[in-house]
């Protein structure tokens, strides 16, 4: 198994160039399947969670082509830079040009099978089409994961509401609608990204109106949103917590570029601060991540906003900020683990509170291998900064929870070995040489 090794103590400087989101992408390619015409997505990211959704997808009967765009031909591409959309301006400053095109001229299989789904919670994101398009899906229940149980309930009480009938049987999810789905009224309970994206495209085809009610408002939903709407969906709403979808009969092909990844900009501006350094983040936009801007901003981190990027600088003498995790716009669940890495190198107290996930803090035993002073109490945490963290051997266990322990290895004196580098592979592109090129003495060692 690979791993990762970090000499750390070396303030970072320089640029990086933030990828397509993977949280976005996923839901985008899953939407092929709405569709026999074609879906281009541009801006896509080279991460293993897209190469499984792509084995999934092909297996229920999708094409996909992959190319590397050329820079004069990133342009007319829908839903580029519409004000508040979440959508990525196609030829924005860095984008990386990657483009995939999906098409599902027939579904051929309506099957989700368990060694598929197993590995990335995001395939459920096939119910809500297969069942659309098809009238039937067979999708494996993902069981949990290392950050909780996360049941799909929501989805499926959801689907119901649309005319969807759901059996759960042998380990797998059996939903049919022989009539085709029909619009309602859906109030999620509680708000859910997945649970939004399935039912955005599920009611897309649906006969009649559908309303969303406290639906998820990140901006990957408005990115999957737009694209809905540029392969001739009508959603409205868009960016609030009431989504109104007027079903239509069929959808075309669109070309779509994926959103810049939040969690990344957020992991390298971290990487910037814990090693009081300066980096220059580019395709990427301040708004997609204020709140853990400002709250980088009251610990004393310099944020400046530049055209097509943000640029990220700390010296030392950064204060303790405490965050709770909450539903965009408030502090993502997905960047705790590495605010939790940089309050452990600040002067004085914090207090991190995780209210989406019920377990969500497996990397505080492998954070305190590094010296770092954590003491958990039921959903909250209390970190007490160290003036240093000493490098040491440490394991992963979840994607967010893996680059803590690799921005933990940098602030820290001496060599950190990271084992179990797997989930970092699923959600960080290229992240050795993206960190490389900022100075940070960081290899991969193949099967460690
Ligand atoms: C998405 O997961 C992201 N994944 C997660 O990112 C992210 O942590 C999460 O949203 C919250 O922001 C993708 O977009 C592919 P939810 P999702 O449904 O959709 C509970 C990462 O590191 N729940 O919003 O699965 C659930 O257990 C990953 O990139 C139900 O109880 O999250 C959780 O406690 C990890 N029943 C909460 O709701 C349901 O039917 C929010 O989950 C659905 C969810």
């Amino acid at each position: 198994m690979d791993a990762i090794r970090i000499t750390g103590g070396v303030p970072l400087s320089g640029e990086i160039v933030i990828g397509g989101a993977k949280n976005a992408a996923l839901p985008l390619m899953a939407a092929t399947l709405l569709t026999d015409k074609s879906l281009t997505l541009i801006n896509m990211p080279e991460l293993m969670d897209i190469t499984t959704m792509s084995n999934l997808l092909r297996q229920h009967g999708a094409r996909i082509d992959q190319s590397a765009l050329a820079p004069d031909a990133r342009s007319g591409v829908a839903g580029s830079g519409v004000a508040g959309s979440g959508v990525a301006g196609a030829g924005e400053a860095g984008t990386t040009g990657r483009s995939m095109t999906l098409t599902t001229e027939c579904i051929t299989n309506v099957t989700a099978p368990y060694d598929l789904v197993r590995r990335m919670r995001a395939s459920v994101l096939v119910l809500g089409p297969l069942l659309a398009r098809r009238g039937e899906a067979k999708v494996s229940l993902p069981g949990g994961c290392a950050i909780g149980t996360r049941p799909v309930d929501m989805h499926l009480k959801a689907l119901e509401s649309l005319g969807a009938k759901i059996q759960l049987k042998e380990g797998y999810i059996h939903a049919t609608a022989p009539g085709g789905l029909k619009g309602a009224n859906v109030v999620f309970p509680k708000v859910t990204v997945g649970g939004t994206e399935n039912l955005l495209m599920a009611a897309a085809l649906a006969a009649g109106d559908t309303i969303l009610e406290n639906a998820a408002r990140e901006p990957e939903i408005g990115n999957l949103a737009e694209c809905l709407n540029a392969m001739g969906a009508k959603i409205t709403g868009i960016g609030s917590g009431t989504l109104r979808i007027r079903g239509v009969q069929a959808l075309h092909g669109a070309r779509v570029a994926v959103m810049p990844d939040r969690i990344e900009t957020g992991t390298y501006a971290i990487a910037s601060a814990i090693t009081r350094g300066r980096i220059t983040l580019k395709g990427t936009r301040f708004d997609l991540l204020e709140s853990v801007f400002s709250a980088m901003r009251q610990a004393g981190v310099s944020i400046e906003p530049v055209p097509g990027g943000v640029v990220v600088a700390a010296e030392n003498g950064l204060a303790g900020v405490d965050v709770m995790t909450e539903p965009y716009p408030g502090f993502p669940t997905d960047m705790q683990a590495q605010w939790m890495a940089l309050m452990a190198t600040a002067d004085g107290a914090s207090m991190i509170t995780e209210t989406i996930f019920e377990n969500r803090f497996m990397h505080v035993p492998e954070l305190t291998r590094f010296g770092a002073d954590v003491n958990v109490h039921g959903a909250s945490a209390i970190i007490r900064g160290r003036k240093k963290l000493s490098g040491a051997p440490v394991m992963a266990t979840d994607l967010r929870a893996s680059s803590s322990l690799i921005l933990a290895g940098l602030a820290a004196e001496g060599e950190t070995l990271v084992n179990r580098i797997y989930h970092l592979d699923r959600g960080y592109e290229r992240l050795e040489e993206k960190l490389g090129g900022c100075g940070a003495r960081i290899e991969r060692i193949i099967g460690a």
